[in-house]
Order: structure tokens, then C-alpha cells, then sequence
């Protein structure tokens, strides 16, 4: 079964990777299995300056994902090129860094920054990130303001851009075409739906900063809602996420429009999630009758 999928600046042997946060730098994960294994990976965020994330308790389990305010905790750019990506070289796997920022000029110092480092094959461009104070998920809820980020981070990279889009918007579509005009590469969708969670004892939510980004099953069929919608007007790769924890809900996303998929809030339940997928999916593919990654790729739509 040919498992391979083509994407800007990355051809992947399968499609399957961690999604960003959820997987740190690798480095835990590799005690579990090869990580060149792994269609790619996606890092965690890096800011201009090291970030120490929000207030504890900043995690917290729903009924089918979970909610989390982590506030993009990092040791800032310069730390993750010198001390965190090379770790990652030994690897058969290209690796995709997230970028995030408070204004647009951190985001473009970022991205500069990012050019020195040999070590990545792409960027993702965090504008969805709901449990930062500033920046984050304004600019991914405001068409003119993710256009403007969109251009100016393309502008400054040597690397392919995909977007990642916030869902928490009343119109995908609308979102999708500002970032695809401002000459995003493709897409990666979905980042966290805001929500919120009470402590009963307490009477007061459960998160420190009250809200936090919910993921996990709770949210695949929203994203796969979003992707449909995106891949029906727009022709834009896209990296679909959101609540995937076995083969066949990565088979529905292949089918929505997705080119890949990567996989989250699974990895924290059970560290095997990606390979497991990953060794499953001929399996499902051939089930459902499809002879390829690329054979299955937007064939949902009706
Ligand atoms: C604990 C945690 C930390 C996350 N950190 C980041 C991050 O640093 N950058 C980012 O773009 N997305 C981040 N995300 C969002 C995920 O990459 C993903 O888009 C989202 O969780 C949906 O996928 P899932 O349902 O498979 O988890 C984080 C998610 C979780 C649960």
C-alpha cells in the first residue's frame, strides 16, 4: 500500500504526525519508538522569548477531550534551533516548527530566526491560539489581520508557510481565502475551540485562566466540517487535525480534503498513537477500497 502523500516543501512517506504541543521536541516520545516512523513533525510553539505559560491548573479532562490553557510555554526560538531541533536530525522525518507571536513583529523575528536553523522542512503559523492574552487568536479570527501576518511571515521565510486556522470563527471560508491570498503555502487545520469547565467544590472554572482550547474527540466532527467546507472552495493543501485517534477517523479526513493528518490530544492518552495509526491505515485503506493515500485524498465530496 503506498502510504506516501506530497505536500509544499515536504514529501512524506505516510501521512500521519504530532500535532504541535503535544509532543514537546520529540525527545520523550523516542523512547517509545523510532520516530522515523512519523510522516513529519509538528513542534511546539517558539516565541521571540522564552515563555513560562499560564497559571496552574491549566489542563483538565472532558467527557471526550480535553480543555487546556498551557499559554505556549517555551524556551524561546533561539533555545529550540540550538538546543531542541537538532535532536531531531538523527531522523528520517521532516520536522514543521510552529510559530507564534504577540504582535506581528515578534512573529516575523521568529521567522527569521527560524531561516538559520537546517533542521526544518516548513513552518506552521500559529494565529489560533486561544489561551494567550494578546496576539494568538485575534489574529486568527480577523480576516485582514491574518492576511497581514499571513504576508508579511511569507515574506520573511526561506520555508514553506501553512496557516493554522482557528475554528473559532462563524465563517472558515472567509478565513481560508484571507491567508490563501496572502500566499499561504497550505493549511492546518483545526487549532482548539474555546470552551470552559466548572469545579463544582470550588464553584469557579477549573482552568486558572478560566477558559481553555478544547480537543479530542470531542471536536473531530467539527473539523472535518471546516476542512469539507475549505477543500469545496479553495484549492490550498491542508494538514487536518482534531480529535483523530485511529486510522479510520484519519480516512474521514483524507476524505473531507485533508492531504495529511496530524494527531493530538491522542498522543497523551496513549504515547503509540501515531504508529498505531500509521501500521493500521493499509489496513483500513483497502477495507474501504482505496489503493492509495492519494487515491483517497477529497474523495468524500458529493
Ligand atoms: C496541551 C496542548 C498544547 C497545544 N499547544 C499547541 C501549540 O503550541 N501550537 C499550536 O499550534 N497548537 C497547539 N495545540 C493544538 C493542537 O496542535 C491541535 O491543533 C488540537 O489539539 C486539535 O487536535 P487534537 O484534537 O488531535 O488534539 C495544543 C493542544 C494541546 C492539547
Amino acid at each position: 500500500m503506498n502510504l506516501t502523500t506530497r505536500l509544499p516543501g515536504l514529501t512524506l512517506k505516510n501521512p500521519v504526525m504530532p500535532a504541535s504541543g503535544c509532543f514537546g521536541f520529540g525527545k520523550e516520545y523516542s523512547q517509545f519508538y523510532d520516530l522515523s516512523e512519523l510522516g513529519a513533525i509538528i513542534v511546539k510553539a517558539a516565541t521571540g522569548e522564552a515563555r513560562y505559560g499560564n497559571p496552574t491548573p491549566r489542563v483538565a479532562e472532558t467527557s471526550s477531550g480535553m480543555l487546556n490553557a498551557i499559554g505556549l510555554q517555551n524556551p524561546g526560538v533561539e533555545k529550540i534551533i540550538d538546543e531542541e531541533l537538532p535532536f531531531l536530525r538523527s531522523y528520517d522525518t521532516p520536522v514543521i516548527a510552529n510559530v507564534a507571536g504577540s504582535t506581528v513583529e515578534e512573529y516575523i523575528k521568529v521567522t527569521e530566526a527560524l531561516n538559520r536553523s537546517e533542521d526544518i522542512s516548513a513552518l506552521e503559523l500559529n494565529i489560533s491560539c486561544p489561551n494567550v492574552k494578546e496576539g494568538g487568536v485575534q489574529f486568527g479570527t480577523d480576516p485582514s489581520l491574518a492576511k497581514e501576518v499571513t504576508f508579511k511571515v511569507k515574506e520573511a521565510s526561506n520555508y514553506p508557510v501553512y496557516v493554522k486556522m482557528s475554528p473559532n470563527v462563524s465563517n472558515i471560508v472567509e478565513m481560508a481565502k484571507a491567508v490563501a491570498d496572502a500566499g499561504a503555502d497550505g493549511l492546518s487545520m483545526i487549532n482548539t475551540l474555546t470552551g470552559m469547565q466548572m469545579n463544582l467544590k470550588q464553584r469557579k472554572p477549573i482552568i486558572a485562566n478560566k477558559t481553555g482550547g478544547l480537543s479530542g474527540p470531542a471536536i473531530k466532527p467539527i473539523a472535518i466540517r471546516m476542512i469539507y467546507e475549505v477543500r469545496q472552495s479553495l484549492d490550498i493543501p491542508i494538514i487536518g487535525m482534531g480529535g483523530i485517534i485511529t486510522a479510520e477517523d484519519a480516512l474521514e479526513f483524507l476524505l473531507a480534503g485533508a492531504d495529511a493528518v496530524a494527531v493530538g490530544t491522542a498522543n497523551f492518552q496513549n504515547p503509540l498513537a501515531c504508529p498505531d495509526i500509521i501500521n493500521d491505515l493499509p489496513r483500513v485503506l483497502k477495507q474501504y477500497g482505496f489503493d492509495s493515500v492519494e487515491d483517497a485524498i477529497g474523495k468524500g465530496h458529493v
